[in-house]
């Protein structure tokens, strides 16, 4: 609830907060990864999608694909909304299951900003992994501060380890270019 009320009040200034002020670079590193590796017109989720600002990223990169895109907030999904990016724009929470998505839809996923300190734990890898058809990608930014603390480095090696995933590319990327934060940058091809 605190998340969501936090996320309701910064809905519309989020945009020029996060990219003009501290030069958030996520949804540009977390599409470019997802866009070259599906094909021209991939279905894809954006997971915890926000302002929306990964699906104009996509878009950019790839006109032809269909996206949909999922979150916690109403008031960033509105923001979503008015960017004309995405097919279809539902609420949903990634700290457990989604319910409303089947096994195997989508032929990639990306999720950006969402894998951070305080809102959703490495658990929420699986039901990407889930919705993503076998040999798709998913596309992570993990932010460096909860990479390891967090238990996302654990949480990508126990994947690969079982089985469900091969690691693609873990890359420490720039995150927030005007602040000097980092995130690793985590492609995994679901098994
Ligand atoms: C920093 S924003 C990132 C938004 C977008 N992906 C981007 O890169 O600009 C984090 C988003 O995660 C969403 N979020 C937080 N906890 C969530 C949860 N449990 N399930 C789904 N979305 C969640 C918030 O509502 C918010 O829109």
């Amino acid at each position: 609830d605190a998340i969501r009320e936090f996320y309701e009040n910064w809905s519309r200034d989020y945009d020029s907060d996060l990219l003009l002020a501290i030069g958030y670079v996520g949804p540009e590193i977390a599409a470019e990864a997802l866009a070259k590796r599906v094909g021209k017109t991939a279905l894809v989720l954006d997971a915890g999608c926000g302002t929306g600002l990964v699906g104009i990223e996509l878009i950019k990169r790839n006109f032809d694909l269909t996206i949909d895109g999922i979150d916690l907030t109403p008031a960033m999904l509105e923001q979503s909304r008015s960017k004309g990016a995405y097919r279809k724009l539902n609420i949903a929470d990634m700290c457990g299951p989604l319910f409303e998505i089947d096994d195997d839809v989508y032929d990639g996923a990306v999720c950006a900003g969402v894998f951070t300190n305080g809102h959703v734990g490495p658990d929420g890898i699986d039901e990407l992994i889930r919705v993503v058809k076998p040999g798709a990608p998913v596309v992570l930014t993990v932010r460096d501060s909860a990479w390891e603390a967090d238990g996302f480095k654990d949480k990508v090696e126990q994947l690969e380890e079982s089985g469900k995933t091969r690691t693609v590319e873990i890359s420490h990327s720039p995150y927030h270019t005007k602040e000097d934060v980092f995130c690793e940058l985590v492609v995994l091809e679901v098994i």
